[in-house]
This record gives C-alpha cells, structure tokens and sequence, in this order.
C-alpha cells in the first residue's frame, strides 16, 4: 500500500479514533470512584463552610474531614418531620429523587416561595455537635434566582429561630449582581438574624436596600443585593419555602420538642 494513499489515511485514522476511545472510556471509568469520593467531599466542604466551622474556602481533604466530625446527618421525610433510615446516606442524591415520580413530591403554587415546582419527597438534615451538646442544625436549601437555581445551605441555632451561617455552592447568577450572594461581607451579616418568628413561622428577609437599625423588623433582615432585586427576592423565598411548614417545618417542631430540656449550645 502506497504511504500516502487514501485507504491507508482512513486506516490511520479509525486506528487513531479506536486508541482514543479506548483512553477516553478506560480514563472515564477508572475516574468514575475519585470523581464520586470528591463530589462527597465536596457536599462536605460547603456545609462546613456555610455553617461557618471552617473559615478556608480551599481546606484540605484532611481538614474536612476532621471538621465533619461533628456532624451527624439523617434523612428526613418531610411530611411528617420524621427521620428515616430507608435510604443509604452517603448515596442519597435529592435531586435524582426529585426527577423520580414515585419519590417526588409536587409544590402547591401558593407554597412555592422557591419557585421550584418539585422537591424530593425527603431531604437531608445534619446536626452539629460541640462536647456532645447540639450546635447547629443545617438543612440544605434552594431555589429560583434570576437565571438559576441556586443550591446552598442554611445553618440554625438548636432553637431553630437563629441564623448561623449561609452558603451557596451553585448558582448562575451574574458575577457583581446575584452572584454576589457569595461575598463575603454579605453572608457575614446572616448569622444572628431571626428566620422565624416567635411562633416559628418564616420571617426572613433578604431587604430592598440597605439594613439599618431603624429598618423595621432589621432583627431578620439582611441587605438587599444592589441592582438584583430578583436574585434577592430568590433567596428570601427559597429560605422561607425550606424553614416553612410545606418543607422543613415539621422537622424543626420535632426537634424542638426533642430538645426542650435538654442541653443544647446557645
Ligand atoms: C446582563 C444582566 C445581568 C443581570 N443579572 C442579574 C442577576 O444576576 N440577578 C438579578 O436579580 N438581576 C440581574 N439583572 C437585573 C435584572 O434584570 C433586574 O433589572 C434587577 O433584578 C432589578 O433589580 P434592582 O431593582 O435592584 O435594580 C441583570 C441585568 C442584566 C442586564
């Protein structure tokens, strides 16, 4: 065969296609067990950051999981509050359950305040320990923004009343607008606001402007994000939606109760 005949070119070429594939598949599955250990990892890393326990955004793998110590997790049927130990919890993944009609859960639009139509019918609940006494409860959240969903977390003082931290691990909200629902400076300004109210219904405002404190009720407010009202208005409904009676409501009345009594960290 000539060497720069045209069959032999096509030979070169399916040859070149076959090596390729073969490195691409073997690469995709012999990654596929490190890619699911850093998606794990990565779950953990951003609850212990919203939650505030650790302060490095990059920590080691180490550092997470020491911090991730004290954290215990379970799985919360939402209706009734209840935890469940159906489902595996290192595998359990809320949003493939969401897409699952038999494990879906359709939102009353009038109760729809994240503008996420469906959830999973159980969701996950981690509590965090300090001396054996409960610190913080984190519940995962989210919701609409302007062009995204954003995912976070939400971390509560054992009354369930007080922020302790926020987070959001993705979104696609513009850089400099909604996006900066990751600065920062602003997320410090969650912890000690009140998500609910006395009577532990939402209260929670993400605030058109600044916060003063003469803005009325300034003691559940944070600022609003400058020149993105509907990002802002996004996060103020998705907390309300996840604190609330439709979501995580039943499950922060049992744990109320289950604590009245008890020593908690305040
Ligand atoms: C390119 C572009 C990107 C925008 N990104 C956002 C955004 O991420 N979040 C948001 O709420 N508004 C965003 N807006 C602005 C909204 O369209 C809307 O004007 C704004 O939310 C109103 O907020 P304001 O009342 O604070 O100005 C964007 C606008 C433009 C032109």
């Amino acid at each position: 065969m000539q060497k720069d005949s045209p069959v032999r070119t096509i030979l070169v070429a399916i040859l070149l296609c076959f090596v390729c594939s073969i490195l691409v598949t073997s690469a995709a599955v012999l990654l596929r067990s490190k890619q699911e250990k850093n998606k794990i990892l990565d779950v953990k890393k951003n609850l212990l950051l919203a939650s505030g326990i650790i302060q490095n955004p990059k920590p080691t793998e180490q550092e997470i999981l020491e911090a991730y110590e004290t954290v215990r997790a379970e799985i919360v049927d939402l209706s009734s509050g209840e935890t469940v130990s159906t489902f595996e919890i290192e595998s359990f993944d809320e949003r493939k359950m969401s897409k699952d009609p038999k494990h879906s859960y359709k939102i009353p639009v009038d109760k729809d305040t994240a503008g996420i139509k469906v959830r999973a019918k159980y969701n996950l609940a981690y509590k965090i320990f300090e001396n054996d006494e409960l610190s913080m409860i984190v519940l995962p959240v989210n919701g609409k923004g302007l062009w995204s969903t954003l995912y976070g977390f939400i971390a509560l003082a054992p009354d369930t009343r007080i922020i302790k931290g926020i987070g959001f691990y993705e979104h696609a909200e513009t850089p400099g607008l909604g996006g900066e629902v990751d600065n920062v400076l602003w997320k410090n300004q969650w912890a000690g606001k009140l998500a609910l109210d006395e009577n532990y219904q939402p209260i929670f405002q993400v605030n058109k402007g600044v916060v003063t404190p003469s803005t009325v009720n300034h003691e559940s407010k944070v600022d609003g994000l400058s020149g993105a009202t509907i990002t802002s208005n996004g996060v103020t409904g998705l907390v309300r939606y996840w604190l609330g009676e439709d979501a995580y409501g039943p499950y922060l009345e049992k744990l109320r109760q289950s604590l009245k009594g008890k020593r908690v960290k305040t």
